[in-house]
């Protein structure tokens, strides 16, 4: 009980009481706090930048999960790496040189996520594995919280799960978009390592005792 990892994003939390809901956080059972950066071009909307995780990186006690849903993210990495990130996740979709990409993040100490959309196959990743140290399994189309979890998700994860044995990688699962009550014990007991919630997480009456529960699906 208590295995799987929960990331809570920043992207649901109350921006003009961002202090409130990170001190929530700090003594919550939360793993991680997944930090959404998006560029209004890879996805349609902007969310925030660096000054506002600079910001919360002060205050905040979870290490934080970074995910970059930008064009290019080559040309951001040096920015996010300093700001002492534990894992920075990009987009396949979005970086031509992935392996030089995942290479550079993890010379850092960092660890080096893929984030796939959900019309993304899992077969794309077969040559590159062995590099990755989290695949972000993406289960609503990235860009905005709050969104109803896609199905074929499910599928994808047995996939992912199957090729990460096959090779005998280290990688982790991670599952981003419309996680809730009902389908964390499935995911969890699919294989997936760590879940992302926003809306579920923070529209609750009690984020402490969400978190709480999330926690203990598996
Ligand atoms: C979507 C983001 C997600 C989002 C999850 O583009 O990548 O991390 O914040 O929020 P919920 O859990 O509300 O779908
Ligand atoms: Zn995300």
């Amino acid at each position: 009980m208590g295995n799987i990892l929960i990331a809570p994003s920043l992207l649901a939390a109350d921006f003009l009481n961002l202090q409130k809901d990170i001190e929530m956080l700090n003594q919550s059972k939360a793993d991680y706090l997944h930090l959404d950066v998006m560029d209004g071009l890879f996805v349609p909307n902007i969310s925030f930048g660096m000054p506002v995780i600079q910001a919360v990186q002060k205050l905040s006690k979870k290490p934080a999960d970074i995910h970059l849903m930008i064009e290019k993210p080559e040309r951001y990495l040096d920015v996010f790496l300093d700001m002492g990130a534990k894992i920075i996740s990009i987009h396949y979709e979005a970086c031509t040189h992935l392996h030089r990409a995942l290479e550079y993040i993890k010379k850092s100490g960092c660890m080096a996520g893929v984030a796939i959309n959900p019309h993304t196959s899992i077969d794309v990743l077969n040559d590159i594995i062995q590099e990755i140290d989290v695949v972000n399994v993406m289960s609503v189309n990235p860009g905005f919280g709050g969104q109803k979890f896609i199905p074929l998700t499910y599928d994808k994860i047995n996939r992912l799960h199957n090729l990460i044995k096959s090779q005998n990688a280290t990688t982790i699962i991670q599952v981003d978009g419309g996680v809730n009550l009902e389908n964390a014990p499935i995911l969890a007991a699919s294989g997936v390592d760590l879940l992302v919630a926003g809306a579920c997480v923070f529209t609750s009456k009690n984020p402490t005792k969400t978190i709480e529960e999330l926690k203990n699906v598996d």
